[in-house]
């Protein structure tokens, strides 16, 4: 069955962006691409295999289940679990997450001794030996330790078997801001715990210290380090507008439908919920089935715009669950059915993920990531329609079970 919204994604795009992430880095550094939210809403089982072949050593997420998804998709190299799984109620649960970190083969981000004490048991009894992480906070304020805590975790778990202290790092609270004096704050308080643990003889040096994110790593401030954790720069999008994306960074993301209605109203007919919209001529209207359950948010309502045939038209009146209506009456041979691009993978069009973004005062991170489950993800090799070339709307495809490399 053809679907009604297709995500499409460029692996080509996608390739490309990494290699130019990697051409920024350098080739001695390692790359972490960020994977999680189902890869910031693009589709896990889309992006990592891309990511695999391109040679990317580890993929970071926020929850077990999503690393999880990653193993059962093949996926075989490190993956670096953020967040903290094992901070649950229930010691059965506990119990289940700390097998599962081990049955995996995870790299956890250690946040605790007890959750350090629990997971080398259980690594030992298994015969392995799990490679962990200590998040450093030097002022994002959210998850990590603070320095004096996080140097006793390093001492505590170089004394554990079956556990390895093989990387630590802090994460930026706004790198992507004009100015870089919290950065810099940051990184010196980082330096300052590095040399601590280099001064600390019961610990041995980490392997893999790393700081950036996309914004840091494009501003050349992970570079002094073993890796960089790169998210939104893979997926092609700027972090802010202070930091500029190399030409070849591009989005990998388009968005397509079609017109599932095409009428005329007379002048001065209301449209949709709220009557927020009245005709003031003959209009005719299409409507298109995405709505704010889709992920497109009613903050959009009589402001975005999308494209049909080519041409730019307003949505017109509220966006409801799952419609939204436009205004096709300058746009020639539309009929039900006509092609409808929601989302430009274009940066500079008006209907692009940072334009989007803009008008609803928010962050691309967001926009993709609340692209819903209605949105069937399909891979392309090279975004067709450019600039003459016909747009055909690909049949659905069987989501791949596994990762082929
Ligand atoms: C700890 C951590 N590192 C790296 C990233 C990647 O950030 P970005 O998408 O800005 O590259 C994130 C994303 O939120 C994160 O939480």
């Amino acid at each position: 069955m053809q679907p009604e919204l297709i995500a499409q994604i460029s692996t080509g795009q996608l390739a490309r962006n990494l290699r130019e992430v990697r051409r920024v880095c350098g080739p001695e550094l390692r790359i972490c691409a960020a994977l999680k939210a189902n890869a910031y809403g693009h589709g896990v089982d889309l992006v990592a295999p891309v990511l695999l072949r391109e040679g990317v050593e580890m993929a970071a997420v926020s929850t077990l289940s999503e690393a999880e998804e990653l193993r059962d998709l093949g996926w075989p190299r490190p993956v670096l679990v953020l967040g903290q799984p094992f901070a649950v109620r229930s010691q059965a649960e506990r119990d289940e997450r700390l097998a599962a970190a081990v049955r995996l083969d995870l790299t956890p981000t250690l946040t605790s001794l007890e959750d350090a004490r629990d997971l080398s048991g259980r690594a030992v009894a298994a015969g392995r030996v799990l490679d962990a992480h200590v998040n450093v906070d030097t002022g994002m304020g959210r998850m990590g330790l603070m320095p004096d805590e996080a140097l006793r975790l390093c001492r505590a778990v170089a004394r554990l078997r079956g556990l390895r202290l093989r990387g630590v790092y802090t994460h930026f609270g706004c790198a992507e801001e004009p100015d870089l004096v919290h950065t810099s704050d940051q990184l010196a308080r980082f330096a300052g715990f590095l040399a601590r643990v280099a001064e600390d003889a019961q610990i041995e040096r980490p392997q893999c210290v790393h700081v950036a994110n996309s914004s840091a790593t494009l501003r050349g401030l992970g570079q002094a380090f073993d890796m960089v954790r790169v998210g939104l720069a893979v997926y092609g999008y700027h972090p802010s507008p202070q930091v500029p994306l190399p030409e070849e960074v591009r989005p990998i993301l388009r968005l397509v439908s079609h017109l599932l209605l095409v009428k005329d109203l007379p002048a001065g007919h209301t449209v949709s919920y709220g009557a927020t919209f009245v005709t003031r001529k003959p209009t005719r209207i299409g409507v298109v089935p995405i709505g704010y359950a889709d992920g497109y948010l009613r903050s959009l309502s009589n402001r975005a715009v999308m494209t049909v045939n080519d041409h730019v038209v307003p949505v017109i009146g509220r966006v409801s669950m799952d419609l939204t209506v436009l205004d096709v009456t300058d746009v020639p041979d539309v009929k039900t059915g006509s092609l409808v691009i929601v989302l430009d993978h274009r940066a500079d069009r008006p209907n692009s993920v940072e334009s989007l973004a803009e008008l609803m005062d928010t962050i691309p991170y967001e926009l993709t990531c609340l692209l819903g489950d209605r949105i069937h993800r399909t891979p392309v090799d090279e975004f067709e329609g450019e600039p003459d070339r016909p747009i055909h709307l690909p049949r659905a495809e069987p989501t791949p079970q596994s990762l082929t490399i």
